[in-house]
């Protein structure tokens, strides 16, 4: 991990809690490739580690992360190179994804677009009042590509999925919560520590049963998760052939609105 990554997210061991905190700020948490290096290399490290039991991954106050970094992506064609970096950074989302160990996401403001994302890849979402939930990417050009269109659609059922897919809609904490998508709202100012509370409690657990709990139910939602995964990531890439994609990410990095052209 370099210096910098390490300074982008935070790496805490709270007895049997590891506890990963996102700290771009000035960035919304933008989840750049060194920031979700230090993300997936903190997991596998917990993973690993007998002393952890349970993982919180937080972010800051005013977002959780608005998404994956577009600045990065802007410019990206959709050549041999540039969907094998494409590739190996949504790889870092599986490594949320897979961790064997339950994972509890502690939302506070924008969980956008790859933030969404990795707080669906978390076993519970607890979301703080200001929690605001979107898949945003249509509007600068692209689709989800960590996940989104799977994981949405098993969370919140296919309407609502399409509506926020389609139009960029985002959920408040409260809409997040009647569609399934997280778990309990709580006030922003105890939101880490009744993630810390509830990850506590679960540690209590025999890590065994925690761990064959966790395979089960993921049985029930996981499905054909990896065919569509794959599906979505190759729309995804493809996409990056277009000019909508460079327009509409440029559009949002100058700071305009996007003309979308079809081409
Ligand atoms: N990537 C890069 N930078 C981002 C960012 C992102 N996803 N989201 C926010 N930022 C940056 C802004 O560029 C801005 O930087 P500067 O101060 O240097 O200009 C800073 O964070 C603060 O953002 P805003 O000024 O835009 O703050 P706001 O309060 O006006 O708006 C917001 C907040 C609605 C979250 C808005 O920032 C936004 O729409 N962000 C992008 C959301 C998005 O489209 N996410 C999807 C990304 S693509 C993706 O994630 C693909 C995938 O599936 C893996």
């Amino acid at each position: 991990m370099t210096a910098e990554a390490a300074a982008e997210v935070l790496v805490e061991r709270d007895g049997p809690v590891g506890v990963v905190t996102l700290n771009r700020p000035q960035a919304l948490n933008a989840l750049s490739v060194p920031l979700m290096k230090a993300v997936a290399a903190a997991f596998e490290s917990f993973e690993t580690d007998d002393a952890i039991r349970v993982i919180v991954l937080a972010g800051g106050p005013r977002a959780f992360a608005a998404g994956a970094d577009i600045g990065e992506m802007k410019d990206l064609a959709n050549s041999g190179a540039a969907q094998a970096a494409l590739e190996a950074h949504l790889a870092r989302w599986d490594a949320v994804g897979r961790c064997r160990k339950p994972t509890i996401a502690a939302v506070s403001g924008f969980a956008l677009g790859g933030g969404c994302e990795l707080a669906m890849a978390c076993d519970i979402i607890l979301a703080s009042e200001t929690a605001v939930f979107g898949q945003p990417e249509i509007l600068i050009g692209v689709i989800p590509g960590a996940g989104g269109t799977q994981r949405l659609t098993k969370a919140v059922g296919k309407s609502l999925a399409m509506d926020m897919v389609l139009t960029g809609r985002r959920l408040t904490a409260r809409e997040a919560l009647a569609a399934g998508l997280v778990a309990r709202v709580v006030a922003p100012e105890v939101l880490l520590d009744e993630a810390r509370k509830m990850a506590r409690e679960i540690a209590k657990a025999s890590p065994l049963a925690a761990r064959a709990a966790k395979a089960a139910a993921n049985a029930a939602v996981d499905r054909q998760l990896e065919a569509g995964l794959l599906k979505e990531r190759e729309a995804f890439y493809r996409l990056f052939d277009t000019k909508d994609q460079k327009e509409g990410m440029r559009a949002f990095v100058e700071k305009r609105a996007p003309k979308f052209e079809g081409r």
